[in-house]
């Protein structure tokens, strides 16, 4: 058996939430598709992680902008199982698992995991260690007349590119679900004064909406007139249900279906870190995968007894 080097520490009650989320759908999603098998189907999960997730409550809130995880080897008891172990449970089986995780030692630790627990299925499994957004573009490419895939994006921050999600559109053929990073970047890269929004952040912001149009969208102008000069003040209008809209309208230009009412992910403070959007590209299946999709988010925002 591998030894299972670093486990992967991230998150809290809103991780549980986005996994549960995933794992309901997943299993709707190969029941249904399985009834159509002349489609091979794939899980393509692109932010992997290691398999498995310490589930601590981190407040993102204070965390830095691009990035946050803290490694942490100590009570296994608290260790929840990821999404590529989740993707590795759900039955109906799908017949690929392709998971892309940047980092070597996750990739490694995600490969330890599938070579002790899932050993029967490691030829139905790929493990790429590359960006994903360089990975999912070329899979992309390929003929996908006879190929349904469910895509997951869960990154950190701001790594899951437009032109990524474009590509994935452009297939016609894949389920997307996929975590934006409204509180825990988008938000606070939208400085109050946008003149002083560095390039670099104004950049990141141009790729992860693929438009340069949250410029103007996010702030408003005006002429203050006193008796002496004119004076053109310019103010934030972004609040975290515009930037919402914002990106449901940017998805809405690229897939045919696009869920209305994404799932707000906050930490405890109540500040909302993430959203769970979800889109479908094909055009037959998406009015029943956006069904799936809201019943499912429907009833993880039920109150609990
Ligand atoms: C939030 S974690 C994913 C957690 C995982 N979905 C789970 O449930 O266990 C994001 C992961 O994406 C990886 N990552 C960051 N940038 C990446 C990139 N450009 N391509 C692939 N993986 C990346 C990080 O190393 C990290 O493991």
């Amino acid at each position: 058996m591998g030894k299972i080097n670093k486990k992967h520490n991230f998150g809290g009650d809103w991780t549980q939430k986005k996994l549960d989320v995933l794992s309901k759908y997943l299993s709707a999603y190969t029941t249904i598709l399985k009834k159509y098998p002349i489609y091979k189907i794939a899980y393509i999960d692109a932010f992997a992680g290691t398999g498995t997730i310490k589930n601590r409550n981190v407040d993102m809130a204070n965390s830095s902008l691009f990035a946050d995880e803290i490694y942490n080897d100590t009570d296994a008891q608290e260790y929840i199982n990821g999404s590529a172990k989740i993707s590795l449970t759900v039955q109906p089986q799908f017949d690929k698992y392709i998971f892309i995780e940047l980092e070597p030692n996750k990739a490694k630790s995600l490969q330890d995991i599938i070579e002790n627990e899932f050993n029967h299925l490691k030829d139905k499994i790929k493990i790429e260690n590359k960006d994903s957004n360089i990975v999912l573009r070329d899979l992309c490419n390929k003929d996908w007349q006879k190929h349904r895939a469910l895509v997951f994006l869960d990154p950190y921050a701001m790594e899951a590119e437009w032109d990524t999600i474009q590509a994935i559109a452009k297939t016609k053929a894949i389920d997307l679900w996929i975590l934006f990073p409204l509180g825990v970047s988008v938000n606070r890269l939208l400085m109050k004064n946008r003149n002083e929004i560095p390039e670099n952040w104004s950049k990141a912001l141009d790729k992860l909406f693929g438009t340069h149009d949250w410029y103007n969208e996010f702030y408003e102008t005006k002429i203050n007139i006193s008796l002496f000069s004119e004076e053109e003040v310019t103010s934030k209008t972004a609040t975290f249900d515009r930037i919402a809209n914002f990106y449901i309208k940017r998805l809405k230009t690229i897939f045919v279906g696009v869920l209305d009412e994404p799932l707000y992910l906050y930490n405890s403070t109540n500040n909302p870190l993430f959203l769970l959007c979800f889109a479908a590209g094909n055009p037959k299946g998406a009015d029943t995968a956006i069904k799936i999709a809201r019943d499912i988010i429907g009833k993880i925002n039920e109150p609990k007894n």
